[in-house]
């Protein structure tokens, strides 16, 4: 009875995935308002912008792109709390953080994944492949587990990073690829404007607790939680305010994008500190930042080479933290 309840809820996922709209069923997601405010500044160069899925190869090769691609955009059809392969997730799709699928511009995007992995990382301590580098994004951002890197879900996950990023030459990381990095305040960021201005531009969305809507059927979101049980946890990339700010500012409130922001950059970090000081799921790694002196200066836990209070690390103002590590980085220079 459940088993086949859960192979049409299968039937369904799979079909809605093959008529190729992205999450459709599984995640719907609201029109985005047209491009609203020009910038008014100089041309820029063009941005990095992904290949045409219409591209993909007919065939097996290009089936397990097509595949790779539903599996990031509706992630918890298949391994979220009422997933079809396995239940390892908190419910939400990669795709609410990596937005189209992980293809748009200043949108948390996968340009720059296959041209700069494998690679050392700083919080591993040690050299990371694409795989390694999903599981990160499943124990911390989906808090739950990931599949095995053997398995079809994610070769086929892989398949498709690798395909979003084939135009990009080895090392380069380019223009609107990943997150922007905003500039910094001087101050430390305000959760007490950021709770206001919560009220006034997030909750028709995303709640007023910051718990999402789910869809009916609640399989997945339609609005995805921002704190609370099922959102990302405290080992997150998000859970760093300058990721998150960056994030929010490019991209929300939805239909928002690079070139017709709707937030100042300081709303923006207001905005993220409330955010990340509401209660979440606690993802603490033994095996992180095996360096200390390494970690960011948004890293929000100790312990750190210099003085300043995690607090401060969590926050801002970060000006200090980075005027140190330069100091340090000075010092263990001329001791050499
Ligand atoms: C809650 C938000 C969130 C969700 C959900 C999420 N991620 Fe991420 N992911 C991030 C953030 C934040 C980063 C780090 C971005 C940065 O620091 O530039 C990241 C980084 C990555 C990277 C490396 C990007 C780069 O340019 O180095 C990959 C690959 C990735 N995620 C894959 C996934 C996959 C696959 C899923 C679903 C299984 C997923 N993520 C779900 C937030 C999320
Ligand atoms: C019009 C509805 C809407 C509004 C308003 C809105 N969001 Fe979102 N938000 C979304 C949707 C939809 C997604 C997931 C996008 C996807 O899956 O394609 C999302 C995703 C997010 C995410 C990443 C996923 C997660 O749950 O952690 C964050 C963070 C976020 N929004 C913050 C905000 C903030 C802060 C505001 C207010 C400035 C805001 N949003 C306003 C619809 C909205």
């Amino acid at each position: 009875m459940i088993a086949g309840r859960l192979q049409t809820l299968y039937g369904l996922c799979l079909l809605l995935g093959l008529l190729g709209a992205p999450g459709a069923g599984c995640h719907h997601k609201p029109a985005a308002p047209k491009e609203a405010v020009a910038t008014g500044k100089a041309a820029e160069p063009p941005a990095w912008s992904a290949p045409d899925t219409a591209s993909i190869a007919a065939g097996k090769a290009g089936d397990l792109i097509r595949y790779g691609r539903r599996l990031i955009s509706s992630t918890s059809c298949y391994f979220g709390p009422k997933g079809s392969i396995a239940r390892i997730s908190n419910g939400m799709n990669c795709q609410n953080c990596h937005l189209d699928a992980g293809t748009r511009p200043w949108g948390n995007n996968f340009g720059a994944v296959y041209s700069t992995y494998p690679k050392f990382r700083e919080r591993r301590g040690a050299v990371e492949n694409i795989f390694q580098r999903i599981s990160d994004c499943f124990e911390r951002s989906l808090n739950g587990h990931a599949p095995d890197s053997t398995s079809l879900e994610m070769q086929a996950m892989r398949a498709y990073i690798q395909w979003v990023g084939k135009g990009v030459a080895r090392g380069v990381k380019p223009r609107g690829s990943g997150l922007e990095n905003l500039p910094l305040l001087s101050r430390a960021a305000d959760t007490a404007k950021g709770r206001i201005l919560f009220l006034n531009k997030c909750t028709s969305c995303h709640g007023p607790g910051g718990q999402g809507q789910p869809e009916p059927g609640g399989i997945s979101y339609r609005y995805p939680p921002l704190w609370g049980p099922s959102s990302y946890n405290t080992g997150a990339g998000l859970y760093r305010i300058s990721r998150l700010a960056a994030y929010i500012s490019n991209n929300m409130p939805f239909g928002s994008t690079h070139a017709s922001r709707q937030l100042s950059d300081e709303q923006a970090w207001d905005l993220a500190a409330f955010v990340n000081s509401r209660p979440r799921p606690s993802g603490h790694f033994k095996g992180d930042w095996p360096d200390i002196s390494q970690k960011p200066f948004d890293h929000p836990f100790g312990p750190y080479m210099d003085s300043f209070p995690e607090s401060m690390h969590k926050y801002g103002p970060f000006a200090p933290i980075l005027q140190a590590k330069k100091d340090l980085a000075a010092a263990g220079t001329r001791r050499r």
